[in-house]
């Protein structure tokens, strides 16, 4: 199976990533107490690969496309695709997203979530929590029959009228046995337009929203991405499928 091939879950599958998405929002809850000042990014990592392994898991991002690490670790002005390393510790007043992708079974559960360290600025509150409202008003526009653009409006809608901006260089994902394929799920966009949703389809919706311009560049080790302003980003993600009636939430403990 190639990954342009747009597959619709069955009964089977679908309890198959339900399985995945659940371990995959346990580990965020297990790593979310080491979330302090003085622990480093590799530590978080180190912790998710011991913790995934012991679950009889493995971690999907472990040598993706390269990918050094068995986690993304996204500090403050990192939008996404943050590297763990030993030499960065976080400190009071940061913010860092966790995105985990366990493959249980085959299957694939991928979930992220913007924490803080301590206790944020007010402006970096709103961030995260505009944030995160986004990701909820995405997965409220799924249902069979809506469209793709649906999603992204209302993500972008509720962003920008809040005052910020959404990161147009990555997108949600169709996931399942392979970890990123069709359909893709923009978080900007029109309603009305794009395919329609249909019972069975999986993807992620994963809203990056930046206090500044929406704009990124990768850093030299390829994977970095960060804002071209060196403002704030934050990021939540869920996996979802559609149902016969609206939406399921996988990635829930
Ligand atoms: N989990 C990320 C996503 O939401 C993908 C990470 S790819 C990696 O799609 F190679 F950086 F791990
Ligand atoms: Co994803
Ligand atoms: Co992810």
């Amino acid at each position: 199976m190639t990954s342009d091939t747009l597959v619709l879950l069955s009964s089977r599958e679908l309890e198959k990533m339900r399985n995945a998405g659940r371990l995959a929002a346990e580990l965020l809850n297990h790593l979310e107490p080491m979330v302090k000042p003085g622990v480093s990014t590799l530590e978080l990592n180190d912790e998710a690969e011991r913790w995934t392994l012991a679950h009889g898991a493995k971690s999907a991002p472990l040598g993706y496309k390269g990918f050094p690490k068995s986690i993304c670790t996204s500090v403050n002005e990192v939008v996404c695709h943050g590297i763990p390393n030993s030499k960065q510790i976080l400190k009071e007043g940061d913010i860092i997203n966790i995105d985990v992708t366990p493959i249980v079974e085959g299957f694939h559960g991928d979930t992220s979530k913007t924490f803080f360290v301590g206790t944020p600025a007010p402006k970096t509150k709103k961030l995260v929590e505009v944030t995160e409202e986004c990701l909820r008003r995405g997965i409220a526009e799924v249902k069979p029959g809506a469209r793709i653009g649906d999603i992204g409006a209302a993500i972008q809608e509720y962003a920008e009228a809040e005052g910020f901006s959404v990161v147009q260089n990555f997108a949600g994902h169709g996931i399942h046995r392979i970890f990123h394929t069709v359909p893709e799920i923009l978080h900007y966009g029109k309603r009305g337009t794009g395919k329609r949703l249909r019972q069975g389809m999986v993807f992620t919706i994963e809203p990056m929203i930046n206090e500044g311009t929406w704009e990124v560049e990768i850093l030299d080790d390829g994977w970095t991405a960060v804002t071209q302003d060196g403002k704030l980003t934050a990021q939540f993600e869920h996996t979802v499928a559609v149902t016969a009636s609206g939406v399921e939430i996988l990635t829930l403990p």
